[in-house]
């Protein structure tokens, strides 16, 4: 069976999923999503794009954007830099949590993808005005993923801004420890923004395996290093799922990072891979059931499991 007939299947197959899940309701633009949607993408070695199910539809990356901002704050500041900042080592807890900022010695949040940490993350973004950062960040997600259609979700947006107050106080306790130096409302106002850029799960496929690739673009082109490439995707690896990061690598056997849009995005380092799902009805742990069917199945199938 090829590839895309493949896709078609285990569409088919896994949509039974959608009913044990629910879409995101705290952030009210959320609500609004079609749950039955249902789509899956993988860009090969070559950059050859397959898809099935809904693949053209556009929803909010929303956590998946820590990645790609994490991967910018590293060219903007370097390893060493952003690593003063955040940890690397998985939380354990909800990825809007503030217990181990409280328990934490000096602070300072766990990892880069849980809130805190991509709060954190966002404001070493290099720019003269949130405007500024913001662009920078779009632009830059253009670059690596290779899709000059992404747009700010204006919507979602202002409702993450209305409703984004246990964000707001993740912010104000790291200020009030004397840990993040930048003004929270614009840090703030850049995150809201970055989380609510519009993608599809082709998109996401595409800057899969840009981080696959060691941050190559498919001309060839270089645009991070190697070494930032690895970090991006070793921390998706341990901290992509929250706390179902240990389960999730365990079961699916590669990296994974998930967004409440209903997002996963899966860089395969050894292949060369990007894979994608999108399927916005949700687990409690805020990962796409139907999703997580088809990583499986793909794992399984394809011989993609890493151990
Ligand atoms: O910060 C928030 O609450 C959202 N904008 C992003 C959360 C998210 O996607 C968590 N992932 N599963």
């Amino acid at each position: 069976m090829d590839l895309k007939n493949l896709l078609d299947v285990l569409i088919e197959k896994n949509r039974s999923l959608i009913s044990q899940g629910h879409v995101a309701t705290y952030i009210p633009e959320l609500a609004k999503v079609d749950p039955k949607l249902l789509g899956t993408a993988i860009v090969d070695k070559e950059g050859k794009v397959y898809s099935s199910g809904d693949s053209k539809v556009y929803f909010a990356i929303e956590s998946i954007s820590k990645t790609v901002v994490l991967a910018l704050a590293l060219l903007d500041n370097g390893e060493e830099e952003v690593f003063k900042h955040v940890h690397k080592e998985p939380s354990g807890d909800p990825f809007n949590s503030i217990k181990k900022l409280e328990t934490e010695e000096d602070h300072l949040p766990r990892n880069p993808y849980i809130n805190p940490g991509a709060i954190m993350m966002t404001s070493l973004i290099k720019g003269k005005d949130p405007d500024d950062k913001f662009n920078r960040i779009l632009n830059f997600m253009k670059r690596i993923s290779e899709d000059d259609t992404l747009t700010l979700g204006t919507e979602t947006y202002l409702s993450e801004k209305r409703t984004g107050d246990i964000n707001r106080a993740l912010a104000y306790y790291m200020k009030g420890q004397g840990v993040f130096s930048e003004n929270v409302e614009e840090t703030l106002d850049v995150y809201f923004r970055q989380c609510s850029i519009n993608v599809t799960v082709e998109t996401l496929a595409k800057i899969a395996g840009f981080f696959a690739r060691g941050g190559v673009l498919t001309t060839g082109e270089r645009v991070i290093s190697q070494r930032q490439a690895q970090i991006v995707t070793g921390l998706i690896a341990t901290c992509g799922m929250y706390d179902q990061s240990g389960e999730f690598l365990d079961n699916i056997g590669f990296p994974g990072k998930s967004g409440v849009g209903g997002g996963i995005l899966c860089p395969l380092p050894s292949k060369e891979i990007g894979v994608a799902v999108f399927g916005p009805a949700i687990d409690k742990e805020g990962n796409s059931t139907g999703g997580m069917g088809i990583l499986k199945d793909l794992s399984d199938k394809l011989n993609y499991d890493m151990f």
